[in-house]
This record gives structure tokens, C-alpha cells and sequence, in this order.
């Protein structure tokens, strides 16, 4: 084909694309005037513009220490199942045996799982060396139960040192907003004190160890998920 011809094609599917994107345009239009029922290519056209005037994406981290607890994880699991919510879990290993099958359900639910030693002892507390074998040997027994090396540790009270950073291959994971919810006890005093406090990219720290801090969870979910608020576990947010 010479340039000439090549260049005539060209052009004629030009003018074949414009009559088509302007027929499409007008029946688009019409249709908006004359108020009947969109087509699919404006709708989502509609839909499109919409997505723009979209805020931006909120996200925040539940996060639930000190289980598996007997009485109240399963019921925890149940309602975050409910609400597409994924969170994240730091275990003690002292209360691991017999709960094999909760932490199994944790894992395939999308959960993180994460240590927080073996009995709840304060890690700065400890020679380095014991400190270490708390930790390690509640990571191991989770690892046994799930098949995964945890890789996130909540150390107990949120007492850290340089020394266990040193010690410990696993990051540690603090929080923002402190729900005290084994203090206070309270659905409706735990769901406002949460509220008040959660801002975008925040973490959470509750207990799934008493069934107000579970039912409490759950006001809050719906709340922030109204508010436009993703929740995701601490390895998807950007911890600093
Ligand atoms: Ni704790």
C-alpha cells in the first residue's frame, strides 16, 4: 500500500470513529434529557465520575491481645466474618493447648497472628536470654499450630528495649488508640473512647478476653466501615 492510500485509511477511519463517538455521545444525551432509562454507557459514565469525588481510602487496625480466649474469640471471629473485617491477633502460649482449632480458624480467616510471649511477663524485666526464649518459644508453638512463622510481636505492656530489637527477628507492633477496655468494662464507654481517638492509618489495641470488648469491636467496625474506613491487618499498614 502507498503512503497516499495509507494515509487516506487513516483518515477515513478518523471520521468513522468520530460519527461513532458522537452518535454514541448523542443517544447519551437524549436520553439524560428526556429522563429515560440510562444505558450501561452512561451509567457508567455517571459511575466514573462519582469514583472521583470519592475521599480518599481510610484505613485502620483492630488489633485483639492476650487470647485465644475459650468464651469470646469464636464469637469475635463470627461478627469480623460477618463484616468482611480482617484483624490482628498477638497470642499468649501459655493459653495455646486445647485451642489448637480456634488459632487453625484465625489463620484461614485471613487473620494475622502474632506473638505476645508465652505468660504475659514485661520482656525489659528479663535477662536478654530469657527474654528471647519467651518469645521464641510462643512463636514456635504458633508456628506449629498454623504452619507460618509469625513475623509481628506485641511485646507485653508495650515495654520494648534496643537490646530485645537486637534479640528479636520479629517486628514489634505498638498502637495509637488504647480502647482500656479490660479497665472500663463497658460497651457504649469503650465504643467513645475509640471513636474519639481513631484517626486514618491508626492501630487499635483491644482484648478478646471479656464480652463487652467484643461487642464493643463490633459497634466500631460498623461505625468507622460507615465513615469509609477499611480495616486491614499491621502488616498492611506502614508502621514507623
Ligand atoms: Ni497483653
Amino acid at each position: 500500500m502507498k503512503f497516499r492510500d495509507q494515509k487516506r485509511l487513516l483518515s477515513w477511519i478518523l471520521a468513522a470513529d468520530f460519527a461513532l463517538a458522537a452518535g454514541l455521545f448523542s443517544v447519551g444525551y437524549s436520553e439524560l434529557l428526556c429522563g429515560r432509562k440510562q444505558k450501561p454507557g452512561t451509567a457508567e459514565i455517571a459511575e466514573a465520575s462519582a469514583l472521583e469525588e470519592m475521599p480518599e481510602p481510610k484505613v485502620v487496625s483492630l488489633t485483639f491481645d492476650d487470647g485465644p480466649n475459650k468464651e469470646y474469640t469464636a464469637l469475635l471471629l463470627d461478627g469480623l466474618k460477618e463484616r468482611g473485617v480482617k484483624a490482628s491477633f498477638f497470642l499468649l502460649g501459655k493459653s495455646l493447648e486445647g485451642e489448637e482449632e480456634l488459632v487453625r480458624r484465625m489463620a484461614s480467616e485471613g487473620h494475622l497472628i502474632g506473638v505476645h510471649g508465652m505468660d504475659h511477663k514485661d520482656l525489659t524485666k528479663m535477662d536478654a536470654t530469657e527474654a528471647l526464649k519467651e518469645v521464641e518459644t510462643a512463636r514456635e508453638l504458633i508456628f506449629e499450630i498454623t504452619g507460618k512463622m509469625p513475623q509481628y510481636m506485641r511485646p507485653p505492656y508495650g515495654k520494648w528495649s534496643g537490646e530485645l530489637s537486637e534479640g528479636v527477628s520479629m517486628e514489634p507492633v505498638f498502637w495509637d488508640v488504647d480502647s482500656i477496655d479490660w479497665k472500663l468494662q463497658n460497651i457504649s464507654r469503650i465504643v467513645s473512647k475509640v471513636l474519639k481517638d481513631t484517626e486514618d492509618g491508626d492501630i487499635i489495641l483491644m482484648h478478646d478476653e471479656f464480652s463487652t470488648s467484643v461487642e464493643a469491636a463490633f459497634e466500631i467496625i460498623d461505625n468507622l466501615q460507615a465513615r469509609g474506613y477499611t480495616f486491614v491487618t499491621v502488616d498492611e499498614l506502614s508502621i514507623d
